[in-house]
């Protein structure tokens, strides 16, 4: 939250700096006057009762005063800070729909029908307005670069945050609301891309893959369709289309499996495949004991979803 690359992330530091800023010169002023009348007014072998002070209505005043228009003016100041960093949607159509699971996110593309999962493409210089729903648990959607955080509740589909990125890059976040075993690895990354890039990538997601064209492609791919990949995966153009897990269409372009828990490569996605517990214990997705053969059959399919 330190590197804001967003208008509503800067807000953001500026009202915590100044926030710092003030309160660390009362902190440092009451702990000073403290520590100096410790020091001051320190007893001393033979000393008697100390003058009682039965009050000082003038101080007293001051120092209700004070703090009072201090607390008013941080209150106008945030007050005017929410209002432009969170701004009321007024009905307008959010351009991403993010929902949390239990640990990963699924996000679609609605004017588009593009789906991926965990890693979101947006482009540079733009308000994005995103839509946050939760499936299973309440999570919470946070890319600290770009924007404030927002819970994603249950039944409670109305969440919405706009977020931006000033400059092209990968921006990360995280849940940062505990939702269970891994809510540590509930990772987002968001890529923002020059327009051209990213309308690129829209149109490079909404394709349906090729047909397999090798082989071993044509073996991976009918591997998958007959195992219980199906029941929790969708691939467009398949027979595949379960909502349960991350929608693998173009799993193959993306940098990460697992929700950011390790690089998309061909070995790690193999070990994900045979043993996603020992990567991510708690995963919803069972191992599965493929041959050598079959598993190298697979993953070079699911690869070849680029
Ligand atoms: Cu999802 Cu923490």
């Amino acid at each position: 939250m330190f590197n804001p690359n967003s208008p509503q992330a800067r807000d953001i530091v500026d009202l915590f700096f100044w926030s710092m800023v003030i309160g660390g010169v009362i902190f440092v002023l009451v702990t000073g006057l403290i520590l100096y009348s410790v020091w001051r007014f320190r007893g001393r072998p033979g000393d008697g009762e100390p003058h009682q002070n039965p009050g000082n209505r003038k101080l007293e005043i001051a120092w209700t005063i004070a703090p009072t228009v201090l607390l008013a003016i941080i209150f106008v100041v945030t007050l005017s800070a929410m209002r432009r960093i969170d701004p009321d949607p007024a009905g307008q159509q959010p351009d991403v729909i993010v929902t949390g699971y239990s640990w990963w996110w699924h996000v679609e593309y609605p004017n588009s029908g593009v789906v991926t999962a965990n890693e979101i493409h947006i482009p540079v210089g733009q308000q994005v307005l995103f839509q946050l729903k939760a499936a299973d648990v309440i999570h919470d959607f946070w890319v600290p670069e770009l924007g404030p955080k927002k819970d994603m509740i249950p039944g409670h589909p109305g969440n919405t945050v706009w977020l931006a990125a000033d400059e092209p890059g990968i921006y990360l976040g995280a849940c940062a609301e505990y939702c269970g075993t891994q809510h540590a690895w509930m990772r987002i990354r968001v890529i923002a891309h020059p327009q051209e890039e990213f309308d690129e990538w829209l149109r490079q997601q909404a394709s349906i893959p090729a047909a397999p064209m090798s082989e071993e492609l044509v073996r991976g791919a009918q591997i998958f369709q007959e195992s219980t990949c199906v029941n929790c995966h969708a691939i467009a153009g398949t027979n595949a289309n379960a909502q349960a897990g991350p929608n693998l269409t173009h799993v193959g372009s993306r940098l990460t499996l697992g929700a950011g828990i390790i690089d998309n490569t061909p070995e790690n996605l193999g070990q994900w495949i045979l043993n996603p517990h020992a990567i991510k214990p708690g995963v919803q997705m069972p191992g599965y004991n493929y041959s050598p053969a079959d598993l190298r059959a697979l993953v070079a399919y699911l690869g070849s979803l680029q």
